[in-house]
């Protein structure tokens, strides 16, 4: 049985952690959650059976007895526990995963996972193509471009358009609002990018994986397109994902996605690359 911690019981963490409760992942179990916001580690709580031990911070989580740590937070959780976790013998897994790519985390985390012989997990999130992604990267990439096309709301709040005074809330047609390196991307849109760190990590880099973000009023679903050229051919990869009820930021798919990897880790068949 893989005994579970998740921090962070917003939309992700809800439908990984009901996925886990109803018995849709095998041979996994919830044992803890912790959330910087005690009302929303208590909320879940309360809708699973069994109830999972409610941490009261972090390091109570760190000290429970758990073989991996689901990390469903933000990019500060990521940045602040990530470490701790490795050292603590625990697995981890990723969702806010353009931490990663700030600082040199990334490879910091990477370092640690090898000293303690632990390791890290990045599911493919929102987007498809990330099994192909890997496989052509071996071969050769020349070039890869991910188009992120959001309905304004998954957009609000971005630093970016604070930062620019971009107003996207009365905009009758499509507006390209940015187009950047992967790397200077999830820092100006940390909750709506991580799609782009995952693909820059599978793929060419943090620095040659080009991100373009679209505010589209037309659309009601956050859309990512991939498109990508090298020596295996050509790739064009479209996802249309329907927002999480409660967070228009986050696409359903991505839940799904770490359900997914849960279960992979849990299982002994392993499909996909
Ligand atoms: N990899 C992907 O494809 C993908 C897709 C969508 C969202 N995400 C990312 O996954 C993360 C979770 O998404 P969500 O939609 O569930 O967000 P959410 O806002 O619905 O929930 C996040 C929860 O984490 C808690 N939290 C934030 N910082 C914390 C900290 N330092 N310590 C403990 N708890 C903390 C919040 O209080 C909140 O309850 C976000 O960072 C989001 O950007 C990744």
């Amino acid at each position: 049985m893989l005994r579970v911690g998740l921090i962070g019981c917003g939309s992700i963490g809800t439908v990984l952690a009901r996925a886990i409760g109803e018995d849709v992942v095998k041979r996994v179990r919830l044992d803890a959650v912790y959330d910087i916001d005690h009302e929303k580690s208590e909320e879940l709580s309360q809708m699973l059976h069994p109830r999972p031990f409610i941490a009261p911070d972090f390091n109570t989580l760190l000290h429970q007895s758990l073989d991996i740590i689901i990390e469903a937070a933000s990019q500060e959780a990521v940045t602040l526990y990530g470490e701790a976790i490795l050292k603590a013998q625990k697995d981890l897994m990723i969702m806010s995963v353009g931490a990663l790519l700030q600082n040199g985390l990334l490879e910091r985390l990477e370092e640690t996972a090898v000293k303690c012989r632990r390791r890290i997990y990045i599911p493919s999130g929102a987007v498809a193509g990330i099994d192909a992604i890997k496989a052509a990267a071996l071969g050769g990439l020349e070039e890869v471009t991910i188009t992120t096309r959001k309905p304004p709301n998954g957009l609000k709040g971005a630093p970016f358009l604070k930062e620019k005074n971009i107003d996207i809330e009365n905009i009758t047609e499509p507006v390209l609002v940015y187009e950047g390196p992967a790397e200077e991307a999830v820092r100006l849109f940390p909750a709506n990018v991580n799609v782009a760190a995952v693909l820059s990590i599978a793929g060419v880099g943090k620095r040659k994986t080009k991100v373009r973000v679209i505010a589209d009023p037309g659309i009601d679903t956050n859309q990512h397109e991939i498109k990508a050229k090298g020596n295996f051919g050509e790739l064009c990869c479209v996802t249309k994902n329907f927002p999480c009820p409660d967070n228009p930021k986050t696409s359903y798919l991505a839940a799904l996605a770490a359900i997914r990897t849960l279960e992979r880790i849990a299982s002994v068949l392993r499909i996909g690359t």
